[in-house]
């Protein structure tokens, strides 16, 4: 077999089998298929797409190419959740304690921020002393006593993925359906939960701008996933703008322990409890109702709360924080960005706002960029509110007061104001699973 011929195939929109599949992609990761040629078959791709059994080989080989876990270890069913990506979107702090808290256990291996959209790792790491990287032993024993550990990948998980990430993302051939799925779900794959429920995100904040194309990405996912032999749904929803106020590491750790102690922002109250219903319901605890009303009852009774201080005290974090959040990390300085008009706020560019927030240090602007845990921003005002000129629509929080200027004209600019009143927006747009689709009205 030769690499140029598989380019040639996939250029003229043939069809790649999985004996091909499997060659390109071993090929590559042990550096006998070079990145020029690899580039120009992601292009191929981009190009001319993939279809479903394609897509399913290309993602089983990538999850092969290194270590699976075997959660086995572990009594019980798991289940995993993954957010495509967004701004302000920190259900999983939300969600694991809340399933993990009724029976259901988690064992999460979670990323950094990516781009403009933040990263579950990095907020766990804004909680002083949490430990992200632990022994396979050691988040086994802590999911076996607390329900749930939240980890960032180790070993070497999905090689593949890491090598093809970085050059999609220097060869502008990352907003390609097929090689997200197959990005997302060979790590998902690879981390061995039963049970998987896919937050796939449409909005000027997510990858994916249009419902169309989140829809077509999440049943791409879904089928993946079911092939697999895994329980897998997805839900589509909304991030044309941000969830909830905070956007910054400690702000949205913060934030979270609000909606666990069954207060916080509705709309993030909201997304968390559906999913945690998804993943409560997809483990068999109940009809999708039944399982909403018992995640609720793990915000008012506390014990989802309990369950992030536990597992917060076994990751070696500083619990008081969760309590106390003067003891997190604090700015140095804030700064407001205020209306230059009266009105509604009609539109919110949800991915310069996660932009603004890298430009503050929320974020990380290259790889090795060191980020600022006390960094981000407070949202006072959101699409759909009246504002009038001059009032407060944010306060910025930095350690460095040169970096308001920028991120507040990125933040400004980002919101649109008119005068008449924008149309409410669902929060939810669709259920996929391996047997349908439905679509929500409201
Ligand atoms: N997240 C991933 O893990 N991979 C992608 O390709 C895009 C988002």
């Amino acid at each position: 077999m030769r690499m140029y011929d598989l380019i040639e195939k996939k250029k003229r929109g043939g069809e790649l089998n999985h004996d091909e599949l499997h060659y390109m992609v071993d090929g590559y990761v042990k550096g006998e298929i070079p990145d020029y040629q690899m580039s120009a078959m992601l292009m191929a791709i981009y190009f001319n797409g993939m279809s479903d059994d394609e897509t399913t080989f290309l993602t089983l080989e990538m999850a092969r190419s290194g270590d699976m876990v075997d959660l086995s270890p572990i009594e019980g069913f798991k289940v995993d959740k993954h957010s495509t990506g967004g701004v302000g979107d920190k259900t999983t702090l939300i969600i694991g304690p809340v399933v993990a808290a009724l029976g259901v256990r988690v064992a999460k291996m979670s990323g950094r921020g990516l781009g403009h959209t933040g990263g579950t790792i990095d907020k766990l790491e804004a909680i002083p002393g949490f430990r992200t990287s632990i022994p396979r032993e050691e988040f086994f024993d802590i999911v076996g006593r607390v329900g749930i550990a939240v980890a960032g990948q180790s070993g070497n998980l999905v090689p593949a993925d890491k090598k093809l990430y970085a050059l999609r993302d220097v060869t502008a051939t990352v907003d390609s359906i097929p090689l997200i799925a197959s990005s997302i779900m060979s790590k998902k794959l690879a981390a061995g939960s039963d049970g998987i429920v896919l937050d796939v995100k449409t909005g000027s904040g997510a990858f994916m701008k249009t419902l169309e194309d989140s829809v077509t990405l999440a049943r791409k996912m879904v089928a993946i996933g079911t092939g697999a032999g895994r329980a897998c749904t997805a839900l589509i929803t909304d991030m044309d703008v941000p969830l909830g106020f905070a956007i910054g590491n400690a702000l949205e750790v913060i934030e979270s322990v609000e909606v666990l102690k069954g207060k916080g922002p509705e709309d993030l109250r909201e997304v968390s409890l559906r999913l945690a219903a998804e993943m409560l319901h997809t483990a068999g605890r109940g009809s999708a109702g039944e399982c909403y009303h018992m995640a609720e009852k793990t915000l008012r009774d506390g014990s989802a709360f309990e369950t992030l201080k536990k597992m917060t005290e076994a990751q070696g974090g500083d619990v008081r924080c969760l309590e106390n959040p003067e003891l997190f990390p604090q700015a140095a300085f804030t700064s407001e960005v205020k209306a230059q008009q009266s009105g509604y706020i009609v539109h919110m560019d949800t991915e310069a706002c996660g932009i603004a927030s890298v430009l503050l240090r929320a974020g990380r602007s290259r790889k090795e960029d060191e980020i600022d845990p006390a960094a981000g921003i407070v949202l006072c005002k959101k699409y759909g509110d009246r504002v009038e000129e001059g009032q407060t629509l944010a306060v910025l929080y930095a350690s460095d007061r040169d970096l308001f200027e920028a991120a507040g004209k990125k933040l400004l600019d980002a919101y649109r104001i008119s005068d008449s009143r924008p149309e409410a927006k669902k929060l939810i747009y669709a259920r996929i699973s391996g047997s349908g689709e439905v679509r929500y009205e409201a």
